[in-house]
């Protein structure tokens, strides 16, 4: 079913159960970041328009099937009300009379958001017992988090064989630009990937070396690579052990025609400072007291070509230590230049996982890719290639 399919449905008076992805960050008990209110805004206005009854159900950090103060989903409502400009209703469980009794409540339009699902431990197991008390406050499901989508759980799943389940906007969006990158892309097809450890993304650079046909490797595994390829990184940050596993990922893109673009040059520093010395070497150029930081200015430009050459990129993944310039100068220049290439229709440029969203903001591009993802775990799970639970039972 698609989310056209739900709109065609009468919805007037109906209680639609809407799994989102508020697991938003908090600090000092306040949210330091709205995106994930904000992306579920338009599945909770469209139902509400329509008169349906609109039952919020999530999960937030990791309570492990108890109640958990701290953890409560009661400290967004106000911020979620402010958004929707309508009153949310909140119900202290999100199961038995406590949910029942607000959901009961409500007027056709109206919201409500319950507690967090995973204050009872059927929400994790997919419990069948479960999956029915919460059904018993909904009479149609729509999942719009897909950032939660690689949990098979009561919520993400189990509800999606119970009741009639749609996706919702955002989720339907997601799965578009997820497609259009690399379910069925324009090639060639490009794919950055960065970050600090080989190790969590094993299984991603296995997939994407049998489906792009170009992968540049940067951040803190790339050192990984050079050390494999017999390359000195002095005191750089790096996996040794993981150095026939680099191998073997440089032999599978040559079996697979996959072109991989490694450093050709890289920027070193004897500390990690704001504004420390930066000096640029070539590959193996580094004494023992520096680390490797950034990509250097050989790499960056030969990236923005192949960025040139190419119709789809998939990033994830920051080139450098982002966080501390100059040695966010490699993923700023390629970001923006991938930006400017799709505002120039020449580029479908589609980013997500960890810290990669942190780092587009920094280099102030969200706005201009195609399509960012705010998922973490899930965007990883697909990349490697899984199906994601949350995904598949919307499409049986
Ligand atoms: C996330 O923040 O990535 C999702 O909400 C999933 O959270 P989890 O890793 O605790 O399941």
């Amino acid at each position: 079913m698609t989310f056209r399919d739900l709109g065609q449905a009468n919805l007037k008076g109906q209680r639609v159960l809407v799994r989102v992805d508020f697991n938003v960050p908090m600090e000092g008990g306040r949210i330091s970041d709205d995106t994930r209110l904000r992306v579920a805004l338009p599945t909770i206005r469209f139902l509400s328009t329509q008169g349906a009854k609109v039952v919020l159900i999530a999960h937030f950090d990791r309570p492990r099937g108890k109640r958990v103060a701290e953890m409560s989903l009661a400290p967004l409502v106000a911020a979620l009300s402010t958004l929707l400009d309508q009153p949310v209703y909140f119900a202290d469980d999100c199961i038995g009379p406590a949910a029942a009794k607000v959901v009961r409540a409500l007027e056709d339009g109206g919201v409500a958001m319950l507690e967090n699902l995973r204050f009872h431990a059927g929400e994790e197991k997919n419990d069948p017992a479960f999956i029915e008390a919460l059904a018993a406050n909904g009479d149609i499901y729509v999942n719009d988090a897909f950032s939660a989508a690689h949990r098979a759980h009561a919520s993400t799943e189990g509800l999606a064989r119970k009741l009639p389940a749609y996706p919702g906007l955002s989720m339907q969006r997601e799965l578009e630009a997820l497609d259009s990158a690399l379910g069925n892309p324009q090639r060639p097809l490009i794919g950055i990937v960065g970050g600090s450890k080989v190790s969590t993304k094993l299984d991603l650079l296995k997939n994407l070396v049998t489906r792009l046909d170009k992968l540049a490797i940067g951040g803190g595994m790339a050192n990984t690579f050079l050390y494999a390829q017999g390359h000195d990184v002095g005191a750089s940050y790096c996996e040794k052990d993981l150095a026939e596993t680099a191998r073997e990922i440089i032999r599978l893109a040559g079996r697979n025609n996959c072109k991989l673009f490694l450093p050709l040059d890289i920027v070193v520093a004897e500390r990690l400072g704001p504004g420390d010395a930066a000096r640029v070497r070539g590959l193996g150029e580094v004494d023992d007291d520096e680390r490797i930081l950034d990509a250097g200015p050989e790499t960056v430009a030969r990236l923005k070509r192949a960025m040139e050459n190419s119709k789809t990129l998939v990033w994830n993944g920051p080139l450098g230590v982002f966080e501390v310039p100059p040695f966010d100068t490699a993923t700023v220049d390629c970001a923006r230049h991938a930006a400017d290439l799709v505002e120039a229709g020449k580029l479908v440029a589609v980013a997500g996982g960890g810290d990669t969203v942190a780092a587009l903001n920094h280099a102030g591009v969200v706005d201009r890719f195609s399509f960012v993802s705010t998922a973490g775990g899930a965007f990883l799970e697909w990349m490697e290639g899984k199906a994601l639970p949350g995904v598949a039972c919307l499409e049986s």
